[in-house]
């Protein structure tokens, strides 16, 4: 059977940074507040003019570069994204023209947070069935443009970034050993954003009257509902795949929020050493969350030949999933 091993991984983040201090200049909010709720210290933010299929392309150069993998080589592009540069076309076909990947198919994967979680479990099905050999998986956000920045409940938790993973076909013991993906819509007023879709396009003069096309978020039933969701999915696959805690090497969960973080870790007992933790300095990036994470790994050699390293993510849908490989 084939396995899907990762082969490089690279980021991008935007210059533009945003403190707390900044948005206390612009929301009654203080950074006293936001580090104790959240963990955030600081996140980057695309300025005017800085387009989402840009930032993916950069991290997607990075990652084939250390992949030793050619854009013309790449069977399949995945963009776990909800921010891409227009309704339609897909993000990922911008990313495609860019890399010049001249050989690859390429479509979005909307799972909001899980974005690239879902792409990895997508791609590792491709790759596990022979339909493709190299596969490019990106999770990227600019949720930034999506923010309404009077709104202090939510202004102050999201940042923008990309992060890439290029996947490889191997006969190996390396790369996914399992994943497993979930959803519940009956929760899809948690987390949301009903403007500028279909319900009410862009175009229609009710979308700004009642401020549609803007992140809407019910923060503390979020909060619960993430905590044990990701906590079960984790158990569930490593119960699975035959391992517990004491296995796994690296734990690196959704950056929403430190305190989330902290929760699912103590629910599935993981001592703080063995959990990737970078909110403070991103804020939540969505989908580019974990793939940001994993690449700081890699570049500070936290993560070595053979280490088992666990990923799980939440996000709007409800959506949830967790990824195991063995590095
Ligand atoms: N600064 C100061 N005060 C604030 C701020 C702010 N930025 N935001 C809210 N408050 C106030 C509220 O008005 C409230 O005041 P009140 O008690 O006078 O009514 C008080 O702080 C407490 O508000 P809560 O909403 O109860 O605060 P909570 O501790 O739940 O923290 C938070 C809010 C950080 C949003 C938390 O609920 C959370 O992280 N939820 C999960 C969000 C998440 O993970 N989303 C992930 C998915 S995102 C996606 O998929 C795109």
């Amino acid at each position: 059977m084939n396995r899907a091993k990762i082969l490089g991984t690279g980021a991008a983040v935007p210059k533009k940074l945003l403190t707390n201090a900044d948005l206390a200049k612009i929301v009654e909010t203080s950074d006293q507040w936001i580090t104790d709720r959240t963990g955030i210290k600081e996140r980057h933010i695309v300025s005017e003019g800085e387009k989402f299929s840009d930032l993916c392309t950069k991290a997607a150069e990075i990652a084939l570069k250390r992949a030793h993998v050619k854009p013309e080589e790449l069977d399949m592009i995945l963009v776990g994204t909800i921010s891409g540069d227009m309704v339609f076309p897909a993000a990922s076909c911008f990313v495609q023209k860019n890399l010049g990947a001249t050989r690859a198919a390429a479509s979005d994967v909307g799972a909001a947070c899980v974005g690239f979680l879902y792409g990895l479990h997508l791609a590792d099905g491709l790759i596990q069935s022979d339909k493709a050999g190299n596969v490019l998986v990106i999770g990227g956000e600019i949720l930034s443009r999506y923010v309404d920045w009077t709104d202090r409940s939510t202004c102050v938790l999201f940042g923008d970034g990309a992060g890439a993973v290029v996947l490889q076909a191997t006969k190996g013991d390396h790369g996914i050993l399992g994943s497993r993906m979930k959803s519940n819509g009956n929760y899809a007023d948690f987390i949301c954003m009903p403007g500028g879709g279909s319900n009410f396009p862009a175009s229609d003069p009710r979308t700004i009257e009642q401020k549609l096309p803007y992140i809407r978020m019910k923060g503390n039933e979020t909060f619960k509902v993430a905590v044990k969701a990701m906590a079960d999915v984790t158990a569930d696959l490593l119960a699975e795949q035959g391992f517990t805690n004491e296995d796994v090497q690296l734990f690196i969960p959704h950056q929403a929020n430190e305190r989330i973080i902290d929760a699912v870790a103590s629910r599935l007992k993981f001592p703080a050493e063995r959990v990737y933790k970078n909110v403070e300095r991103y804020g939540n990036t969505s989908s580019a969350s974990i793939p940001i994470a994993l690449d700081e790994c890699v570049q500070a050699e936290r993560v070595k030949t053979g280490d088992l390293v666990l990923l799980t993510a939440f996000g709007a849908g409800l959506v949830w999933g967790s990824v195991l490989l063995r590095w």
